[in-house]
């Protein structure tokens, strides 16, 4: 017989079923035990008695302890008040390994204590639901893609070409070649792909050896990035406008439970699903003034900025056309002004920057001025180059942050919490 997850468990009232799992919890008193079974897809109530399980059963149920593995045969009968709708009327225990004092208790523990843990931790109810929403908004986000006819172009994690900039990379050696970095981004590879395909998009680790210890960095992350030939920078904002609503409406549809129990208001979620503001990154520093930044114009917008500007928004906001220095070297400049470039960051309200997104420097020249003025080895951006010298062409992209969009959304204010397992620079294992 093939086996049960407890998600299905409604198809089985009625019948004695073997489950396996591990106990989550146990609680009783002299005449009953509750034990709670978790098998990764659900948790199920079992209950022992001595008039339906027998004194054996009682026996063993009473040795058992939290993160014991086990099998549990029994009947399913209806139990409406559940999440699953039913409860086992356990017959059998069979113990697989009695767990002799797990580490993670009921009790509150601090950070540091669970990060070291982050392979036992991952079995609570919150680490749970929030894995299991990151699953649901990759779905969808390859969903998203592979409907509108986009190809998934994979690109290269070891490259010899710098992707956004020099401060922050991973470096290695690689064989006669010299060095190779791990990618901080497959744009420029998609570029080449666009070129080629015409809808293209790449999703896969992605790395920084940033500084900052902030609750929004990681060393390791996952972007989705996307690259689309003729579409300018309106095109490319109405194309993560749709995506990422497509997202939000997936979410809200398969993870009702999982919302709840990471405390996550859908109504607020609801509101992404209005059309977003777009302002300049000059109406932005004009604001941030006004609220008592100390933001000098000309430079990048610091996370602090970020939460300071959306927070009165309840509609994720796209900050258009920052100073050219502020941003990467590929950025198109704007045709009215060259010290601004075509780009776009969305900030989602009260969170800050979920994806970065620009129109391409399709000219040639202003391109190889522009790697020369950055501070870039020209001769690793030949094969980059030749994209402008064969059949150049206006052409748009942009990275969506997997972890961001997982924090924003759960409502969980750690980025760590929403990887299995986080790098960071101060943790490498487990
Ligand atoms: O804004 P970024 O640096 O843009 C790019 O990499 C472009 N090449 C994308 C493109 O146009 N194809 O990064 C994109 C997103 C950010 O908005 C953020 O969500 C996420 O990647 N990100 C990080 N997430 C976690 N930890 C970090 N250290 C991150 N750095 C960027
Ligand atoms: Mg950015």
């Amino acid at each position: 017989m093939s086996k049960i997850w407890l998600r299905d468990i409604k198809q089985h009232l009625g019948e004695i079923v073997t489950l396996q799992g591990w106990v989550f919890n146990k609680r009783g008193s002299k005449n009953i035990q509750f034990i709670e079974l978790r098998d990764g897809t659900l948790v199920l109530q079992g209950i022992v008695t001595l008039e339906d399980s027998g004194q054996a059963t009682w026996d063993v149920a009473e040795t058992l302890t939290q993160e014991t593995s086990l099998e549990l045969v029994g009947k399913v009968v209806e139990h409406p008040k559940s999440i699953s709708g039913c409860e086992l009327i356990i017959h059998e225990i069979r113990p697989i390994q009695i767990t002799d004092e797990y580490p993670i208790t009921k009790k509150e523990h601090g950070p540091d204590f669970l990060m070291k843990r982050r392979h036992l931790w991952l079995r609570s109810r919150k680490q749970r639901a929030i894995l299991q929403i990151r699953n649901e908004i990759i779905h969808a986000l390859r969903q998203y893609f592979y409907e509108r006819q986009y190809v998934l172009t994979d690109s290269p994690i070891l490259t010899g070409t710098i992707g956004e900039e020099g401060s922050t990379l991973f470096s290695t050696e690689y064989f006669d070649e010299g060095q190779a970095f791990l990618a901080q981004t497959g744009q420029l590879y998609l570029e080449a792909t666009a070129a080629a395909l015409g809808k293209v998009y790449c999703f896969g680790p992605t790395f920084r050896a940033e500084k900052s210890k902030t609750r929004r960095h990681l060393t390791e992350f996952w972007m989705l990035e996307a690259e689309v030939a003729f579409a300018d920078n309106d095109e490319n904002m109405r194309i993560q406008e749709e995506m990422f609503q497509f997202v939000i409406a997936h979410v809200i549809k398969t993870c009702p439970l999982q919302l709840k129990t990471l405390g996550r208001k859908v109504a607020d979620l609801e509101k992404c699903l209005r059309p977003f503001k777009r302002i300049s990154y000059d109406e932005a520093v004009d604001y941030l003034h006004s609220q008592g930044s100390a933001i000098v114009r000309g430079k990048d917008m610091g996370a602090e900025d970020e939460v300071l500007l959306t927070e009165n928004y309840d509609v994720p906001v796209f900050v258009m056309n920052y100073p050219r220095e502020a941003k990467a070297f590929y950025m198109k400049n704007h045709p009215e002004n060259e010290d601004r470039v075509l780009c776009s960051d969305l900030l989602a309200p009260g969170y800050g920057e979920l994806i970065g997104a620009s129109q391409r420097e399709d000219d040639l020249e202003v391109l190889e001025k522009k790697i020369v003025d950055f501070g870039l080895n020209p001769e690793s951006f030949e094969w980059y180059l030749d994209l402008r010298r064969y059949g150049t062409y206006v052409h748009s992209g942009f990275g969506i942050g997997l972890e961001r969009t997982v924090s924003f959304i759960t409502g969980v204010r750690h980025i760590r919490e929403c990887i299995p397992f986080p790098r960071m620079m101060t943790h490498l294992e487990p």
